[in-house]
């Protein structure tokens, strides 16, 4: 690990999440101080009595909420508050789009106002779909991995009709892109965004059954495993993703936000890991490999496998990224990082966190 020349005061909006957990323990293991903002903290439980962070419970759609007093006090500010969860985007699109959009650009205007620098989570979810999956049938080579490869500042967004409200979250997060890149051009704000590609690790999300709502794949799986139930596969689990350990993930976004000479300015991040890609049928598949072999206990019921379709999982407006396999030659450049774990890795270190939690 690099020495730090000095430590930053940071200012984490959502660090109570999947993601702001890992990332505030990163970033005070390397010496920072962390101010967290979140509704919950639940998962930064071990956090809460450490000299270095200080934890504000609030909901930013608050009248009350001064974010602009706690943007001025921070030397930079992450946003990672957002509805998050595919579920969500076909049951409360508005809610998606006010607080996606329209909460997150008062965060962003208060770091104009007080000169602050953003780091700001969008999504690979801007990415959309491939060319190959929109316009079947006119390719050579539709399984030609250098058509669903996005790269930051060069490729193009394909989303689907409105009536697919699924989307509501990519338009949101792009148009919230657009309007920093725009406050940049004016020499406004200094930023830098982060389009994560699927994170995984301890923590993600919650169990199905223990909490109402509607988490992502992985706690659908996990809750199969330990209930001997079903792993519905949506459409046969035919799109595919490059899972990020959500480690290697916290060790680049630190990175991004130490800032090393500045090279993060205005840019944009694609954080993933390009070897990681896999089926959500093979996803599924593996996870219940790993369960049968490493995990379960002898005699313990394994979950089945079973395809159902679209719109009886998630109702009407489903629509899917078919494929994203992220290029990170500019992470690797700008930042010299390199994701390390694999798949398999990452998913029995995830599979024993939740095992544990639940008493298995
Ligand atoms: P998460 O749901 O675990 O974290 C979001 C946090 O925001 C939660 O702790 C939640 O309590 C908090 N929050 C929501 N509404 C709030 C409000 N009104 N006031 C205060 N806090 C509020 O999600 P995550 O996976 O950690 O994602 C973090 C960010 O990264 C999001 O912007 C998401 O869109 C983006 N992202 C994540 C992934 C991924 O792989 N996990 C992928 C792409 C993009
Ligand atoms: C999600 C969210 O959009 C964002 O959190 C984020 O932008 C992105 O992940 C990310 O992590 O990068 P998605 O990958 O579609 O998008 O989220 P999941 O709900 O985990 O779904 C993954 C795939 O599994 C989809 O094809 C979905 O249809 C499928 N699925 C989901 C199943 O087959 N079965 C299930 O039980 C749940």
């Amino acid at each position: 690990m690099v020495a730090l020349e000095s430590t930053l005061r940071i200012l984490s909006l959502g660090a109570g999440g999947f993601i702001g957990s890992h990332l505030a323990s990163h970033l005070l293991a390397r010496g920072h101080t962390v101010t967290g903002v979140d509704i919950h903290s639940d998962k930064i439980g071990e956090l809460l009595e450490h000299p270095g962070f200080t934890f504000v419970r609030q909901d930013i759609r608050d009248t009350g909420f001064e974010v602009e007093r706690l943007v001025a006090e921070a030397d930079v500010v992450i946003d990672l508050i957002a509805y998050a969860n595919p579920g969500l985007y076909l049951r409360q699109p508005l809610d998606v789009f006010h607080l996606n959009f329209t909460e997150n650009m008062k965060i962003a205007e208060a770091c104009v106002a007080r000169g602050r620098r953003l780091v700001q989570f969008s999504s690979c979810e801007v990415y959309g779909k491939t060319v190959a999956r929109a316009a079947p049938g006119k390719l050579i080579d539709p399984e030609d991995p250098a058509l669903a490869t996005f790269r930051e500042d060069e490729t193009d967004f394909i989303l689907g009709p409105v009536s697919k409200h699924r989307w509501i979250y990519a338009s949101a997060k792009q148009l919230l892109e657009r309007v920093l890149h725009a406050y940049g051009l004016e020499g406004r704000l200094d930023y830098t965004i982060v389009r994560p590609f699927n994170f995984i690790g301890p923590k993600i999300d919650y169990l199905p059954s223990d909490t109402p709502g509607f988490p992502r794949v992985f706690p659908h799986f996990m809750e199969a495993c330990l209930k001997g139930t079903q792993m519905k596969l949506v459409d046969g689990g035919r799109n595919r993703r490059c899972y990020t350990d959500i480690e290697d993930a916290a060790a680049c976004i630190g990175l991004i936000v130490e800032n090393p000479g500045g090279v993060c300015a205005r840019q944009i991040f694609n954080v993933g890991s390009p070897k990681n890609e896999v089926s959500i049928r093979g996803l599924a598949e593996l996870m219940r490999d790993l369960y049968a072999t490493k995990l379960a206990r002898p005699g313990a019921r394994l979950p089945s496998i079973v395809d159902v379709p679209a719109r009886e999982f998630y109702g009407p407006g489903y629509d899917d990224s078919d494929r994203r396999i992220p290029d990170i030659s500019k992470a690797r450049t700008l930042l010299g990082w390199e994701p390390r774990y694999d798949l398999r890795e990452t998913l029995e270190r995830t599979m024993r966190h939740y095992l544990a939690a639940n008493g298995s």
